[in-house]
């Protein structure tokens, strides 16, 4: 008697009893979580780094990421559930190739897929009948149809039968504990009808929904769409926070009371200005992609000009408060608390932080910081600040600076202490609206 699994395609039988070998390539923020997500499944899983140190420290159970534990990884590694390995010839072994590979943008600011372009090319020098790849990095839309599968049909095999194509956007949110890998619905798009049904089955069996969608293509828009909307409406409230301080009102507290509207309206929050691997660098492909079909992304093109100007918006705001005390911003000491970009990551790419510190460092300012996440201060390519190590959170440190400017809200500081001994506060994610002394030494910006 035939069983339905026997007349399914082999990938399916295989991904339906879980023994399907299942590989991410590129082992950070995203690639990890999902790896565990599918381990977590049942699934036996390859991880591939082109950089050798992460590869040795996930073998000897350490951690490069904050909030994910090494020795979770070490014991499957010891249970021979998970292999990280760098050698990339391996790619033939997986059955499905998930790739989580940097989608940055060059220095002209256009996209830089030569991560994903390389990833490609490896697994087109190994490519074997019944692989499915699939692309997890954000991207314009076109991406995986016009740049991955040309490389991939370099192997010889044919698309829709030998080999199978698909695109599923990665929607993790670090440090967010309300919501990890499997818990977030995965929307995907297939090259064809047999690499959608295959890439559903697979993400079925690790995440909680999946979302098929009609290609690729509105897949990678699905994406971008849902980035170039928070930094559009970030934009905004950033831009309202400059009117409302104009006016005197806090644009915090304005926003606590339109949430009470229960339809129509969803909060955003202002800040110091983006950061992140995403939202200040995801528009830009698709306003990039837009110039093809000549046509200009003004919102998009507005949001990053608004949310770029923040610092510089941020550190005007301290040379007024400091100078409302009697103090010139040159030879001030200002601490900026948190080089993270978001609370309670250890994540400082593309962080306003950076940018601060510069700014305040031209303006004369002594700068120091304290992140609990960030020990000491990575050199970063485009901004030019000293090797800091992080400053204990202590009253002493609090009580040498002349302010303390709040950049990040990590959930470890302890808001009313930090307002109690820094002389001057300068607060730019309205962390301190529960701090009920001192109130007279807290500027917004
Ligand atoms: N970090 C996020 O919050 C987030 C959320 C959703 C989507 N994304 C998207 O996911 C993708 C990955 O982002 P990330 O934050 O995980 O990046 P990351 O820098 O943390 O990790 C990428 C990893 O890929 C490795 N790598 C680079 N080139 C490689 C290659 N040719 N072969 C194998 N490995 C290679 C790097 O060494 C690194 O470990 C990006 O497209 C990003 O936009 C990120």
């Amino acid at each position: 008697m035939s069983t339905a699994t026997e007349t399914m395609h082999p990938l399916k039988a295989a991904i339906e009893n879980k023994t399907a070998l299942v590989g991410i390539v590129g082992l950070g923020y995203v690639g990890l979580p999902l790896g565990r997500a599918f381990m977590d499944a049942g699934f036996t899983a390859m991880g591939f780094d082109v950089d050798q140190t992460k590869v040795d420290r996930l073998m000897r159970g350490e951690s490069y990421i904050g909030h994910i534990e090494g020795a979770w990884f070490a014991e499957r590694i010891k249970q021979e559930q998970f292999v990280p390995t760098a050698d990339m010839t391996r790619l033939a072994e997986p059955d499905a190739i998930l790739i989580c590979v940097p989608t940055p943008l060059s220095s002209s600011r256009d996209p830089d897929l030569s991560y994903v372009e390389a990833t490609t090319r490896k697994i087109a020098e190994v490519l074997r009948p019944g692989q499915l790849v699939v692309l997890e990095s954000t991207t314009y839309p076109g991406t995986t149809r016009d740049v991955m599968l040309p490389i991939l049909q370099e192997s010889g095999l044919r698309e829709g039968s030998d080999f199978f194509l698909a695109y599923s956007p990665e929607r993790e949110d670090p440090g967010n504990i309300d919501f990890s890998a499997d818990g977030i619905p995965k929307v995907v798009g297939g090259l064809d009808a047999m690499s959608l049904e295959l890439a559903l089955a697979l993400y079925s069996k690790a995440v909680v929904k999946t979302v098929p969608v009609s290609s690729c293509e509105v897949a990678e828009a699905c994406k971008i769409l849902e980035n170039t909307y928070r930094s559009i409406n970030i934009a905004m409230v950033n831009e309202l926070k400059v009117l409302f301080d104009r006016i005197g009102l806090d644009v915090w507290e304005v926003i606590e009371a339109a949430k009470t509207k229960p339809f129509g309206f969803q909060a955003f929050y202002p800040g110091p200005g983006l950061g992140g691997h995403c939202i200040p660098i995801d528009p830009f492909y698709l306003s990039w992609v837009a110039r093809k079909y000549e046509m200009p992304t003004r919102f998009i093109e507005l949001a990053g000009e608004i949310n770029t100007s923040m610092p510089r918006y941020v550190v005007q705001r301290t040379v007024e408060a400091l100078n409302n005390v009697g103090k010139p911003l040159r030879g001030s000491k200002v601490g900026v608390l948190g080089i993270a970009y978001k609370k309670d990551v250890d994540d400082p790419r593309e962080s306003p932080s950076f940018k601060l510190m510069e700014l305040l460092q031209e303006g004369g300012a002594v700068i120091s910081y304290n992140d609990p996440h960030i020990p000491t201060l990575p050199s970063m390519r485009h901004y030019h600040v000293p090797r800091l190590a992080s400053e204990p959170m202590t009253p002493d440190y609090l009580a040498s600076l002349d302010c303390a400017l709040i950049a990040t809200d990590h959930s470890a500081y302890d808001w009313d202490m930090i307002v109690r001994y820094a002389p001057l506060v300068v607060d730019t994610r309205n962390a301190t609206k529960n701090v009920k002394d001192d109130q007279h030494k807290i500027w917004k910006a």
